[in-house]
């Protein structure tokens, strides 16, 4: 479990950008964080991940508080972060020299198995010894999960991790996603792609250096104008479901709000109100 209790955070020259923030995040659940541009969405996946320490407050990534230098390692070993340009992320030629890195610097064994393992998982088992550099943006971003997955990070930080990647791309790492959080994967997807809220089992939306409001993705129906207030963009299903509520189509029945079942729902209700 992820605890964040009580959490502020200044930059050197800045005010506080976050402060006083609670939230408790489970192990295995998604959690999809927006907020509009500079509303610290970026500087609480940084602190979630421990690359920022508080500033007032604590974060604990299962018992290891995150201000601990001793548990520094421990702490790496758990919880890893991906960013929005997987370029960045990629330092060796090959890429199981690319995985093998990390596991150098942590003193992980088994690490033949690992990365192997890992790049099944990601769907990428075919590049184990291929070079990185002829790769996709969305290859390469899949080789980047798959190097917290070699570490056995169990808490995975992705800060916009498909911005930069093509539509194809982007359903093979969500379907990825989905598929780790069968497995007891936990993910907070900081995003701006209206569509990758839906992949949250709670959506939090940050305004005004706090967490506004926690939303279960259930009662995404029940919160439109709080996203529009904080200039959330909403995926394509859900304005189509509330253009059908307010054509008075009953609604009602839609209880899954997973990406890829609404659409079935949406069409399930539209075959009912032409009956
Ligand atoms: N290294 C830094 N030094 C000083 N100020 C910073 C630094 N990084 C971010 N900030 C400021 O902190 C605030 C929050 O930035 P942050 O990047 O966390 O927001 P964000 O929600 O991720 O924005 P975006 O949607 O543009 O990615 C902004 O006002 C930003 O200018
Ligand atoms: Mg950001």
């Amino acid at each position: 479990m992820i605890k964040i209790e009580n959490l502020s955070y200044k930059y050197k020259f800045t005010d506080y950008i976050l402060e006083n923030i609670n939230l408790e995040i489970n192990q295995g659940e998604i959690v999809v964080i927006v907020g509009r541009n500079g509303s610290g969405k970026s500087t609480l996946a940084k602190l979630i991940s421990g690359i920022l320490i508080p500033k007032r407050g604590n974060v604990f990534i299962d018992d290891i508080d995150t201000k601990s230098k001793k548990t520094k390692l421990e702490l790496r070993k758990k919880v890893g972060i991906l960013f929005q340009n997987p370029e960045n992320q990629i330092i060796f030629p090959i890429v199981k020299d690319d995985l093998e890195f990390a596991l150098k610097n942590l003193k992980l064994d088994n690490k033949e198995n690992r990365i192997k393992r890992a790049l099944e998982m990601t769907d990428m088992s075919d590049f184990y010894e291929k070079e990185t550099y002829g790769l996709s943006l969305g290859q390469k971003q899949r080789i980047n999960i798959a190097g917290l997955l070699a570490v056995n990070n169990k808490y995975i930080v992705m800060d916009e991790p498909t911005t930069m990647i093509d539509t194809l791309g982007k359903e093979k790492i969500h379907n990825i996603i989905l598929n780790l959080k069968e497995k007891g994967y936990t993910f907070i997807i900081v995003t701006n792609n209206p569509d990758e809220i839906l992949l949250g089992d709670r959506i939090i939306i940050l305004k005004e250096k706090n967490i506004k409001k926690i939303i279960n993705k259930s009662e995404l129906l029940d919160n439109i104008e709080l996203f529009n207030d904080c200039e959330i963009r909403l995926p394509d299903s859900i304005k189509i479901l509330l253009k059908l509520k307010e054509k008075g189509t009953n609604i009602q029945k839609i209880k899954d709000f997973s990406k890829d079942n609404l659409l079935n729902e949406i069409v399930e209700v539209m075959m009912d109100g032409r009956k």
